[in-house]
C-alpha cells in the first residue's frame, strides 16, 4: 500500500472523532488534505474551524469549509493534525511543512488533539528526522551556534519564510532522550519563536494506519 494511501486511512479514521456543533481546529500537510477532503464529504455541522496556516485555509476554503479566526472560536474541542515522527509516549516531531507555530498554538488551544500518521512515521526515538525550529530572522545565526552547542547539526532552511514572516532551522543529529525536558530547554533560547517538539503537549490519540489497518494509542 502506498504512503498516500495509508494517510488517507488515517485521516478517514479522524473524521469518527468529528461530531457536530465542534469547533475544530485542522493542521497542515498532505495527511490533513486528505482529512479536509473527507470532512468535506462528511458534512459535519461545526460550531467553527480554525486553521494553523494559510495553505490549509485556501484547501477548506476551496472545499466550503468556511474558517473563523482563533479569536472568533475561542477554546476548540477538537484539533486534528499530522506529524512528522510519532512515539507511543503521544510525543512528536512537527514542523516538516514549517506551519509549527500555528500548529502549537492550536494544540494548545484544543481539548483534544488526534494526531493522525502512517505507521512509517512511528518511532522508539525522535530525532532522525531533522527537528524544525521556527526564528525570527534577525537571531538565525546565533540560535544555530547555541543549537549546535547543544550537539545539533543546524540546517537554515533556506528560500522558505513561514506564514508568519521568520525561519526555520532544521536540525539534524539530535540526541532526543527526553523530548520534554528538550522541549522546555530549547524553548528558553531567545530568537526561537517554536521548537517542533511537541511533548509537553503531545498528542491525546494517535491514529496510526498500516496494512493491517488502524491503530489506537492513547
Ligand atoms: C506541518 C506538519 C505536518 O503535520 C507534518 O510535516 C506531516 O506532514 P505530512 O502529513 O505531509 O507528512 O507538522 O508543519
Amino acid at each position: 500500500m502506498t504512503s498516500d494511501e495509508l494517510k488517507r486511512r488515517a485521516a478517514e479514521a479522524a473524521i469518527a472523532e468529528v461530531r457536530d456543533g465542534m469547533r475544530l481546529g485542522v493542521g497542515t500537510g498532505s495527511t490533513v488534505n486528505f482529512f479536509i477532503d473527507a470532512l468535506a464529504a462528511a458534512d459535519r455541522d461545526l460550531e467553527a474551524v480554525v486553521s494553523s496556516s494559510e495553505a490549509t485555509t485556501e484547501r477548506l476554503e476551496a472545499a466550503g469549509i468556511r474558517v473563523v479566526t482563533l479569536a472568533e472560536s475561542g477554546a476548540l474541542d477538537l484539533y486534528v493534525d499530522g506529524a512528522d515522527e510519532a512515539t507511543r509516549h503521544l510525543h512528536l516531531i512537527k514542523g516538516g511543512g514549517g506551519a509549527l507555530t500555528r500548529e502549537k498554538v492550536l494544540a494548545g488551544a484544543s481539548r483534544r488533539f488526534v494526531c493522525i500518521v502512517d505507521e512509517s512515521k512511528l518511532k522508539t526515538l525522535l530525532g532522525e528526522f531533522p527537528l524544525p525550529v521556527e526564528v525570527i530572522p534577525m537571531a538565525r545565526a546565533y540560535v544555530a551556534r547555541e543549537l549546535s552547542a547543544r550537539g545539533g547539526r543546524p540546517e537554515w532552511r533556506e528560500r522558505f519564510v513561514t506564514d508568519n514572516g521568520n525561519h526555520i532551522i532544521d536540525v539534524h543529529h539530535l540526541q532526543i532522550d527526553n523530548p520534554v525536558a528538550m522541549e522546555r530547554e530549547l524553548n528558553q533560547i531567545p530568537g526561537i519563536v517554536t521548537v517542533g517538539l511537541f511533548a509537553r503537549r503531545g498528542a491525546d490519540v494517535l491514529l496510526v494506519a498500516g496494512a493491517d489497518g488502524i491503530t489506537r494509542i492513547e
